[in-house]
């Protein structure tokens, strides 16, 4: 949308900010930073019982004790507030015939040349592989967790299965922080991608660099409608 160059009292506007686009409601943003608390919290208090030497992480948490039932707990507050996060963009994470263009031509979009890739939707094939695999591991985290929860599930599983779900559980942690460390890097060396989860918005260029396709979906919903077929789309939908 062009943006006007005078005001409504009739100053003259000469502003060199950014047009912006809205990326994500501040009731998605708030929930993806209760989503990112929660991880953080858990990779704290589960590296402090992973092993005695990381046993000194339990006094952020009050204790070994305290660490030890409060650890699930924030498990079960990851899960569902991950939960609606997958309802609302699960849609969108769908593999599409350009993803396999985009991966196979990766090295392209490392070095800056996008314009040699095609346009894109919401999110391109690294976004969707780290929402699946966060998907897929926080289902076993939470299952497997559940299997070892002695406090409520104590006799749920034999001894053997319990032996098994606790290594599953180690392994599935390891993979989800390297998954989450990958999300992290990715979202700060694309720059202007944090603010879409601070502010809510990006940056015209940054849309029409890495997610042209959602840009002209956005520009397209944005046309006034015609009169009495409802709003016109100006907020996101997720
Ligand atoms: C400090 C930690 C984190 C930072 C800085 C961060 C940053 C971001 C940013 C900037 C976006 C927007 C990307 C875009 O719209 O292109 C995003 C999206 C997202 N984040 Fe995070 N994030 C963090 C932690 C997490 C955690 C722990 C999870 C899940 C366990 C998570 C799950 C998601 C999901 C599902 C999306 C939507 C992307 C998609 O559906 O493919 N984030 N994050």
């Amino acid at each position: 949308m062009p943006r006007p160059l005078y005001s409504e009292k009739g100053d003259h506007i000469e502003s060199k900010a950014p047009v912006r686009v809205s990326r994500y409601r501040g009731i998605t943003r708030l929930n993806h930073w209760v989503t990112a608390c929660s991880l953080i919290l858990l990779l704290l208090s589960g590296l402090a019982l992973f092993h005695p030497s990381l046993f000194f992480l339990t006094g952020l948490f009050g204790g070994g004790q305290t660490t030890r039932w409060l650890h699930p707990f924030i498990g079960i507050l990851l899960f569902f507030s991950f939960l609606l996060l997958f309802l609302q963009l699960w849609r969108l994470n769908l593999p599409k015939p350009e993803d396999a263009t985009w991966v196979a031509n990766i090295d392209e979009m490392v070095k800056g040349n996008e314009e040699k890739l095609p346009e894109l939707g919401k999110y391109n094939a690294g976004q969707k592989f780290i929402f699946w695999a966060m998907s897929g591991l926080i289902v076993v985290l939470i299952v497997s967790g559940v299997m070892i929860w002695e406090q409520f599930f104590d006799g749920l599983v034999s001894i053997q299965t319990r032996r098994v779900a606790v290594l599953v559980h180690a392994l599935a942690a390891v993979s989800i922080i390297l998954v989450f460390i990958l999300h992290v890097f990715a979202a700060i060396w694309t720059r202007g991608t944090i603010s879409a989860m601070t502010r809510g918005s990006v940056t015209g260029g940054w849309a029409w660099k890495h997610h042209r396709k959602w840009l002209r979906e956005v520009a397209e919903r944005q046309k006034p409608a015609p009169s009495g077929t409802g709003p016109s789309g100006k907020e996101p939908a997720e």
